[in-house]
């Protein structure tokens, strides 16, 4: 009796992005089987024995795992387009900040917002990478930073796998602005994130991970490591928005709390560089806020790819840094202003940015893996990353079901 499959996707080409010898895990005239949503058979068209339940023709064209934006902030209320304005009259993002606009502005407005307008409003900006093949976001919290709206912001942050066909990792980001009621104690804030606030949002499972945003006009040192040994203390993974705008010392911080991943890193020093690989922490980078910051500072590539440590590509996608609800654009980004070649981008957008959520049923078609897969209509896996804004999947699938 053959092995039984619910589905097989004949007559493609794969880019299972597996750590194979393979540039881009590339398998020609592959097929995939699929069994309660997982993937249950990769490999040669011809070497497939079983029997599945429906098959699907896939006509040459490319099957990619589903992409993973491992850093977002797209729930929020309001937009930031009159600080766009002042920037371009030359009013620098931190001095934004200092003036007590920049986080803290999106804060009154998602203070003020119900979840229902929240959650439209974040539904629309899933839905623009979902089209895109995104199949699995990651996205924080820390435009409310009081009880009320962080908890707000990761309900709907969850609740928008009821209407896309997305898995949503959440992040608990209290330490990502001081609120204008703790002006000038940051400690005191500090202590209520880690003594009101995350056992809360522990208790209620609302959280996978805990960030913080390490920077002069963010946490320092001590604070951040507070937050991160009390994260621990719950069980929560750890993650750090470290080094975007100076050296810190963030990432080396975080990494020697075994965080999944440090994100920005323009201003990462090469000696930092080897506690990432020691840690097996993923360096994620944001070619979005780069470019929307108008930065000139690049992330240390060449230490990153000599120490081997995996990197990532995300959006950023929030109202300040990174306004920008392109996965495609941004992977065309991470190309043309940090140098990574398209095989680098499409690891950072699937396998590493699965680890940099600590989820290792995502990121690549692989045996026993989710089955959340995109079919594209292209000659190379490298067009995806060449050219903008050109493709969107001809079909996908999400947990083995047709999306
Ligand atoms: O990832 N760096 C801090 N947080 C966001 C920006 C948030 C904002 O400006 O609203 C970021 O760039
Ligand atoms: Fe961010």
């Amino acid at each position: 009796m053959p092995q039984q499959y619910d589905l097989l996707i004949e007559n493609v080409h794969l880019a299972s992005m597996t750590n194979s010898a393979q540039p881009y895990g590339e398998v020609r005239d592959a097929a995939v089987a699929i069994s309660e949503g997982k993937i249950a058979y990769v490999g040669a068209k011809a070497g497939f024995t079983g029997h599945a339940e429906q098959i699907f023709d896939g006509q040459g064209q490319w099957l990619l795992p589903g992409f993973v934006d491992c850093h977002t902030h797209l729930v929020y209320a309001g937009s930031r387009a009159d600080e766009f304005e002042k920037r371009l009259n030359g009013v620098s993002y931190a001095e934004i900040s200092r003036q007590g606009g920049g986080i803290k502005s999106t804060v009154a407005a998602t203070r003020l917002a119900s979840f229902d307008s929240l959650q439209k409003d974040a539904l629309k900006r899933a839905s623009r990478l979902a089209e895109e093949g995104v199949t699995t976001i990651e996205i924080k919290s820390g435009y409310g930073l009081d009880l009320v709206t962080e908890i707000n912001m990761l309900k709907v942050a969850k609740s928008l796998s009821q209407f896309l066909p997305i898995d949503v990792a959440t992040t608990y980001l209290g330490a990502h602005a001081l609120p204008l009621e703790y002006a000038n104690r940051a400690d005191d804030y500090i202590d209520f994130v880690c003594e009101v606030v995350m056992p809360e949002i522990a208790k209620q499972k609302l959280a996978d991970s805990v960030d913080v945003f390490c920077e002069s006009i963010g946490f320092d040192l001590a604070q951040c490591e507070k937050v991160f040994t009390t994260a621990k203390g719950y069980g929560l993974q750890i993650k750090a928005h470290a080094e975007q705008l100076s050296d810190l010392h963030g990432a080396k911080l975080a990494a020697n709390f075994q965080a999944l991943s440090v994100d920005h890193l323009e201003f990462l020093s090469e000696e930092d560089v080897s506690v990432l690989k020691q840690n097996n922490t993923v360096a994620v980078l944001l070619p979005g806020a780069f470019y929307f910051l108008n930065e000139t500072k690049k992330p240390p590539v060449a230490a990153l790819r000599q120490h081997n440590v995996p990197i990532a590509i995300a959006t950023d996608l929030n109202p300040g840094s990174s306004p920008i609800a392109s996965i495609l654009t941004i992977m065309n980004m991470a190309s043309v202003l940090f140098g990574l070649t398209p095989h680098e981008v499409l690891q950072g957008v699937t396998i590493h940015a699965a680890t940099a959520l600590g989820m290792d049923n995502k990121g690549s078609i692989a045996v026993g893996k989710d089955a959340d897969m995109c079919l594209w209509d292209i000659q190379h896996p490298a067009e995806l990353v060449y050219g903008v804004n050109q493709h969107r999947p001809t079909q996908k699938w999400f947990r083995g079901k047709h999306a």
